[in-house]
């Protein structure tokens, strides 16, 4: 976003207003303690930060400048930084020109940074930031993810580190965003990036393409990161779902859908001979057992979104919250499919009776065909293999396709073409090696129904292998 040289020259003169009334004319005086906490801030801070005046490249500073930390920060990160509780936001020194290593910030006593951080939240605002100029009331976790996705593409990571697979990941030159959402207040942050030289000129930032909805998830991933009190809205609990309606989501199964899965669900709209994979044959499956979060992903956000092909459509724009909310209602009422079969008494191979399975899944390129499971098999990792199997693995658990014995089965299963593998049979998995495994669960099997768990760890992912090589041994 552009911000046009005339506002830019208002909000100056607006800002350097505030400051002179604030500092000269103001009607109130100090209380005490303000009074205190400004003296602090001339005395111990001043030195080093600025609080007032025009934005600088930071090779003419000595520490970040703080005349909009009122609106930057969250308070209660702001206090535990100043009373010394919290790591460095520069790994590398601010001024990375001159030090390699960070020096310890100085610390305040507890009462100290409370009154430093009171008279910095009133004191020390930027009318460019607007209160709730970013909602993320209806912020979902998988517009993080897609947030988080973006901060990679567009090179943030270059800069700036995130944990990625339990690890650090990035280059260390600016601020970490390990707990950006603890650190930086929602509206500074899409400011910030709305036009980052307003804020740090030539001091290496990064204007990025990004706009619009992209604007929106890769600020609301800064906002919520390593932020555990934040709650993320989940639709399928809305109004939308409660008033949701089949009647009318019958007419959206005719107008949009059908063209790909066909008139009565069974996967042969006209597009759909052109499509590998082929659209799912709802027909075939049990949509009222998958799980609303799975539904309303792969419906809203498309097959991408959720780890499977693109040529199923994000219908979020196109129908908004209620349109996905009614033709979910007409699905899960008119697609209940096969319900999982029960396990036939006594065969050894598994109830599925496909053994060997036919398998023309591609092999993983040859380095990771040496791999080891690092994971012993003790009880403790297959059960957690267990847990993620059954029910834990997003976007969708493995047993909704692959069956709660592992033998393909699923209520998902039986639709797809080809069928998910079926783990019970030993004699055709013993000669899959761990490393192919691991390599389909992370990346999915393409052209198929298998989908990529780009979100797990490389622990889950062996952990589930764990538990896969023990259905195999039945
Ligand atoms: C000797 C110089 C120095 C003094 C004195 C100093 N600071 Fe800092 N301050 C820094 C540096 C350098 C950083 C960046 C540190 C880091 O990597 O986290 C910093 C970071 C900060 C930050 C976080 C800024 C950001 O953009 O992430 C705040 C807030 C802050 N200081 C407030 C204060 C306050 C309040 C005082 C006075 C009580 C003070 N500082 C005194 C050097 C100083
Ligand atoms: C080439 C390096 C570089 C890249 C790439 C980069 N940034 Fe930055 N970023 C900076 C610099 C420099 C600053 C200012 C702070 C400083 O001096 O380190 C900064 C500051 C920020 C801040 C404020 C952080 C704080 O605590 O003050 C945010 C938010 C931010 N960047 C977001 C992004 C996003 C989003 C992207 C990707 C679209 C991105 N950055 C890409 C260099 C970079
Ligand atoms: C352009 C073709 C196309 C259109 C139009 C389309 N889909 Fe799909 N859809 C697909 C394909 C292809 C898949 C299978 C993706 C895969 O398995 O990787 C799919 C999969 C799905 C699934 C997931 C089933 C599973 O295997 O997990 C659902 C649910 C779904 N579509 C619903 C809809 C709804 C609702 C509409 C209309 C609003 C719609 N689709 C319109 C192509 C389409
Ligand atoms: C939407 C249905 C679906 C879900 C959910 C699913 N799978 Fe699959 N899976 C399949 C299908 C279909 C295949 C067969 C692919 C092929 O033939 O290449 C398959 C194949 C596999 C394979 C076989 C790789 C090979 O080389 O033979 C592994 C391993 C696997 N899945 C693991 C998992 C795990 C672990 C999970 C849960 C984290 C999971 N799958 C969830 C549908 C699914």
């Amino acid at each position: 976003m552009e911000i046009p040289n005339s506002e830019k020259i208002s909000y100056t003169v607006l800002f350097l207003i505030s400051f002179f009334m604030l500092f000269t004319f103001s009607p109130n005086p100090l209380s005490a303690n303000e009074a205190g906490a400004e003296k602090i801030i001339k005395e111990q801070c001043t030195a080093c930060h600025r609080i007032t005046g025009e934005a600088k490249s930071r090779f003419e500073l000595r520490a970040p400048d703080l005349m909009w930390a009122g609106v930057k920060f969250k308070r209660p990160w702001l206090v535990s930084f100043l009373t010394g509780n919290e790591k460095n936001v520069y790994q590398k020194n601010y001024r990375w020109d001159l030090s390699r290593k960070p020096a310890k910030h100085i610390a305040l006593s507890g009462e100290e940074a409370e009154a430093v951080a009171d008279y910095i939240k009133k004191h020390l605002v930027d009318p460019r930031v607007k209160k709730d100029a970013i909602d993320l009331s209806h912020f979902t976790e998988l517009q993080a993810s897609f947030g988080r996705q973006l901060f990679i593409d567009h090179s943030c990571t270059g800069c700036h580190q995130i944990m990625d697979n339990g690890k650090p990941m990035g280059g260390l030159q600016s601020a970490t965003f390990f707990d950006s959402g603890k650190r930086l207040n929602k509206d500074w942050i899409l400011r910030f990036n709305s036009n980052p030289p307003d804020f740090v000129p030539h001091s290496g930032e990064f204007v990025a393409d990004v706009s619009g909805l992209g604007l929106h998830y890769i600020t609301g991933f800064i906002a919520t990161e390593g932020d555990d009190s934040f709650k993320f809205y989940e639709p399928w609990k809305s109004e939308y779902f409660k008033n949701a309606s089949s009647k009318r989501g019958k007419v959206i199964y005719k107008e949009y859908c059908a063209q790909c899965h066909g008139a009565s669900g069974a996967g042969d709209g006209p597009a759909a001979s052109g499509l590998e994979p082929k659209p799912a044959v709802h027909a075939r499956m049990a949509l009222d057992q998958l799980p609303m979060d799975y539904l309303y992903n792969v419906v809203y956000y498309g097959g991408k979104a959720v780890g499977k092909s693109h040529y199923m459509p994000y219908w979020g724009l196109t129908l908004g919250e209620q349109g996905v909310a009614d033709v979910i209602a007409h699905m899960r009422e008119t697609f209940r499919g096969g319900s999982e079969v029960a396990a036939a008494p006594g065969k050894k191979t598994g109830p599925s009776g496909v053994c060997p399975q036919p398998r023309k899944t591609r092999k993983a390129p040859a380095r990771f065909q040496n791999m080891k499971n690092p994971l012993s098999a003790n009880s403790a990792n297959i059960r957690a293999g267990e847990k993620l199997f059954m029910k834990k693995a997003k976007p969708l658990a493995c047993a909704q396709c692959h069956g709660k014995n592992g033998d393909g089965q699923g209520a998902l299963g039986k639709a797809l073409k080809p069928a998910p593998r079926n783990f019970t049979c030993g004699p055709m998995m013993k000669d899959i090696s761990d490393g192919q495994l691991y390599w389909i669960i992370k990346n999915g099997s393409s052209g198929t129904g298998m989908m990529a768990f780009k979100s797990l760890k490389d622990t889950q992912v062996w952990q589930l292998i764990r538990y896969i090589r023990e259905l195999g041994k039945q």
